[in-house]
């Protein structure tokens, strides 16, 4: 038998404590866990594709994680789980408003190739309120975000922020 993989798929636009923990739980059940980031969002991104990435590996890196790939895509989700040979899709799953989404997204997913599942993880509740879009936010205003993001996140959006 060959060893699940997963994909876990989203912006990272940067990644977060929720996003690690889901990795960290993700991971137990496939032994074989690649977090693939989408260069083509509907929304802009604040960081470039090449900057996600490579933040995304530093955060692991500093969180002890080194079993977890890290690789970008362009165009449909399914294409790119097909791509690395991944036979299931994981996200995380914060507050109901997270649902209807990831409904929709799941079964089309579904749709496009029914052998791939979509596997959701529900969010650990101290994480249930973070998001990429809060963090920035907070940040950009002064705020602390050390509970948020490890520190080389913080320090990629301080550099960031200063560049602007
Ligand atoms: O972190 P996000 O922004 O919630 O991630 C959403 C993402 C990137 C996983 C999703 O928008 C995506 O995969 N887009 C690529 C295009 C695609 O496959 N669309 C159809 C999915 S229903």
């Amino acid at each position: 038998m060959t060893m699940p993989r997963a994909i876990y798929p989203g912006s990272f636009d940067p990644i977060t404590y929720g996003h690690i923990d889901i990795v960290r739980r993700a991971r137990k059940l496939f032994p074989k866990l690649i977090i693939a980031i989408v260069a083509n969002p509907n929304k802009q991104a604040f960081f470039s594709v090449q900057e996600r990435e490579q933040i995304t590996r530093d955060a692991l890196a500093e969180m002890g994680i080194d079993d977890v790939e890290v690789t970008s895509y362009t165009g449909l989700l399914i294409d790119c789980a097909h791509k690395l040979e991944a036979s299931a899709v994981v996200r995380g799953l914060r507050a109901n408003s997270d649902f209807d989404y990831e409904f929709q997204m799941a079964l089309t997913n579904r749709d496009l190739d029914s052998e791939i599942e979509t596997v959701l993880f529900m969010t650990a509740g101290k994480y249930s309120f973070l998001s990429s879009s809060i963090v920035k936010e907070v940040k950009r205003f002064g705020g602390d975000i050390a509970s948020f993001v490890p520190k080389s996140v913080d320090d990629a959006l301080t550099r960031k922020l200063a560049d602007q």
